[in-house]
C-alpha cells in the first residue's frame, strides 16, 4: 500500500522520529571499506554452525562488522553455549534483560566476554594441577581456562567444554560450552535494574498483584478498585491540553523515571499491529498525534493506563467530522485511556459486583459508564456503547490495552455528534478506502499550517 503519509515528514511526525530513535538500528555497515571475509573464516563457521541461538544473538547484537574486523586481525578462539543453554537454561527474566534494546551495550559484553583474539586449542589448556591460565576476551573482562577438578574436563571460568575443537578453521576455533558465561559487569547491570524495578514497583501506585500462572490481577486491587481515583493525579502530569506541536524528545530516565515508559509503550503498539485489526488507533498514537510519546512519558514517570483500543472497523465508522477539529483525535483517544490498570478480569469483576463502573479518563472531566452485558463488559451508553471484543491484548502491570467494537464519546456528545454522523456514515465508509479518512485528517491539519499545497494527495 502507498503510504504516502511518509511525504508529510517533518512537521507531523516529529513525535514518531523521536520514538523511532528509541528503535534500535543497524550500524551501517561498512563492508566496502574493510576487508573481505574468508568463507573459510572462523567467524562464517560460528553463523552456520549448529550453535544456531549463539548465531543469532551476535546478529541481534549487531556485532558482525567488529567480528569481522577483530578476525581479520588476530585468530579467534569462541566459546560456543549449546543451544538449550540460551533457549531453557537461562533465566527468563535475564534473558528479557538481554533482549531489551536499551541493553544492547550489555549483550555485546556478554558475547564479546565469549571470544578470546587468539587461538586457543584444546592441547593448551594448563595441566589439572596448574593454576588456571588467564586471557584477555574482547570484552572488558579476562577468561579463566582451568580443569574442572570433579570431572576432569577443561573448563572457561565456570562452564565446562563440552566439545573441545568443535571447529576449527584457519583463523579460529570454536569449543563448545555448557552454560553462558556471564562477566560480573553484565550481572550487575541486571542486578541494578532488577532492584531498581522492585523498589520503583510501589511508587506512586502500589503495582497490581498479578497471579504468575495466568498473568492476570489475582483479586481486585482493593474493594472498590474501579473509578477510585489514584493516588496522584495523573491530570497534574498530563501535557497542558492536546497539541499537534511535536512533543519534546523524552530526554534519557531521571531520578524520577523509574520505568522505561517509552519501551513499554512501543511494546504495546507492536503488539497491537501484530496482533491485527488495530491499525488505526496505533496509527493515531504514532503518526497522527504525539500521544505515545506522552504515553510513555506518563508510565515513564510511574503512573499506570488502561487502553480501550477500537478496532479498524469502529475506526471507519468516524466520520471526517468527527475527527477534523483541531485537537478531535486527541480527545477521541484520552476518553478511551482509564487512569487505572485494569485487565479484562478485574473490570468484569467489578461490573458484576457493582453493576455499573465509572471510570476516570483522560479525558477531564469525563467519565466513561461500564456495566454486565452478555457476560461482557460494556463500555457507554445507548447507540454509543461498545464492547470489550478483544480482551488483555496487551498487559504489561503498568499498562493494559483492551480491544472494543466501538468508538466512545461522552455522553454529551453522543446526541449532537450522532446525527450529523449518521448521514455520512454510509457513503464514507463504502467510498473511502482505510487510509482515506486519516489521510483527510492529516491535510486538513496541514491546511492549519498552510502547508496544504506542498503535499500532492491533499489537493
Ligand atoms: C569503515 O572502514 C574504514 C576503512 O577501513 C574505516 O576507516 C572507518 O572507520 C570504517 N567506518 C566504520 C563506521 O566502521
Ligand atoms: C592465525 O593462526 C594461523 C595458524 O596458527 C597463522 O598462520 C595465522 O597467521 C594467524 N592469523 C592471524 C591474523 O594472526
Ligand atoms: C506510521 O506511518 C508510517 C509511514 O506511513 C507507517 O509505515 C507506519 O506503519 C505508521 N505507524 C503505525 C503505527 O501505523
Amino acid at each position: 500500500m502507498d503510504r504516502r503519509f511518509g511525504g508529510v515528514s517533518a512537521l507531523l511526525l516529529l513525535p514518531l522520529l523521536a520514538f523511532a530513535a528509541a528503535l534500535p538500528h543497524r550500524s551501517p555497515s561498512n563492508s566496502t571499506g574493510g576487508g573481505q571475509i574468508n568463507s573459510n573464516s572462523v567467524l562464517v563457521a560460528l553463523l552456520d554452525s549448529h550453535y544456531t541461538e549463539l548465531a543469532e544473538l551476535v546478529e541481534k547484537a549487531l556485532l558482525l562488522q567488529t567480528l569481522e574486523d577483530a578476525v581479520g586481525r588476530h585468530n579467534l578462539t569462541i566459546f560456543a553455549p549449546r543451544n538449550e543453554a540460551l533457549e531453557r537454561d537461562l533465566d527468563p527474566e535475564f534473558k528479557r534483560f538481554l533482549l531489551e534494546p536499551r541493553n544492547l551495550r550489555s549483550l555485546q559484553t556478554l558475547l564479546l566476554f565469549h571470544i578470546v583474539p587468539t587461538r586457543l586449542g584444546s592441547h593448551q589448556w594448563p595441566h589439572a594441577e596448574s593454576a588456571p591460565a588467564r586471557h584477555p576476551t574482547l570484552g572488558s573482562d579476562p577468561v579463566h581456562l582451568s580443569v574442572a577438578r570433579s570431572s576432569g574436563l577443561r573448563a572457561v571460568d565456570t562452564a565446562e567444554v563440552v566439545r573441545p575443537d568443535d571447529v576449527v578453521r584457519p583463523d579460529g576455533v570454536i569449543h563448545g560450552i555448557q552454560g553462558l558465561l556471564i562477566p560480573r559487569a553484565v550481572q550487575e547491570d541486571f542486578n541494578r535494574r532488577r532492584s531498581l524495578r522492585s523498589i520503583s514497583a510501589i511508587l506512586p501506585e502500589g503495582a497490581p498483584e498479578v497471579d504468575p500462572r495466568t498473568h492476570r490481577l489475582k483479586k481486585p486491587a482493593s474493594p472498590a478498585p474501579a473509578g477510585s481515583p489514584p493516588a496522584l493525579p495523573i491530570y497534574d502530569a498530563m501535557a497542558p491540553g492536546p497539541s499537534l506541536a511535536p512533543a519534546p524528545a523524552p530526554g534519557p530516565d531521571g531520578p524520577r523515571g523509574h520505568f522505561h515508559g517509552e519501551a513499554l509503550v512501543k511494546d504495546f503498539i507492536h503488539t497491537l499491529l501484530h496482533y491485527g485489526g488495530y491499525n488505526e488507533m496505533a496509527d493515531i498514537l504514532v503518526n497522527l498525534t504525539s500521544l505515545a510519546v506522552e504515553m510513555g512519558r506518563l508510565v515513564s514517570e510511574g503512573y499506570v493506563l488502561t487502553v480501550l483500543a477500537p478496532n479498524d472497523e469502529a475506526m471507519a465508522k468516524l466520520t471526517t467530522d468527527q475527527l477534523s477539529e483541531p485537537g478531535a483525535p486527541e480527545q477521541i483517544v484520552y476518553y478511551h485511556i482509564i487512569p487505572e490498570y485494569q485487565t479484562e478480569e478485574s473490570m468484569y469483576n467489578a461490573v458484576r459486583r457493582f453493576g455499573k463502573v465509572r471510570y476516570d479518563t483522560l479525558r477531564l472531566p469525563h467519565k466513561m459508564v461500564a456495566q454486565e452485558a452478555d457476560g461482557s463488559v460494556k463500555f457507554g451508553q445507548g447507540d454509543g456503547s461498545a464492547y470489550l471484543f478483544d480482551p488483555d491484548i496487551y498487559t504489561d502491570g503498568r499498562i493494559s490495552v483492551q480491544g472494543i467494537d466501538g468508538v466512545l464519546f461522552p455522553p454529551e456528545e453522543t446526541t449532537a455528534a450522532s446525527t450529523t454522523a449518521a448521514e455520512k456514515k454510509v457513503v464514507k465508509v463504502v467510498a473511502k478506502p482505510r487510509r482515506g479518512k486519516l489521510m483527510e485528517v492529516a491535510c486538513s491539519m496541514l491546511g492549519a499550517f498552510g502547508q496544504h499545497s506542498h503535499f500532492s494527495s491533499c489537493q
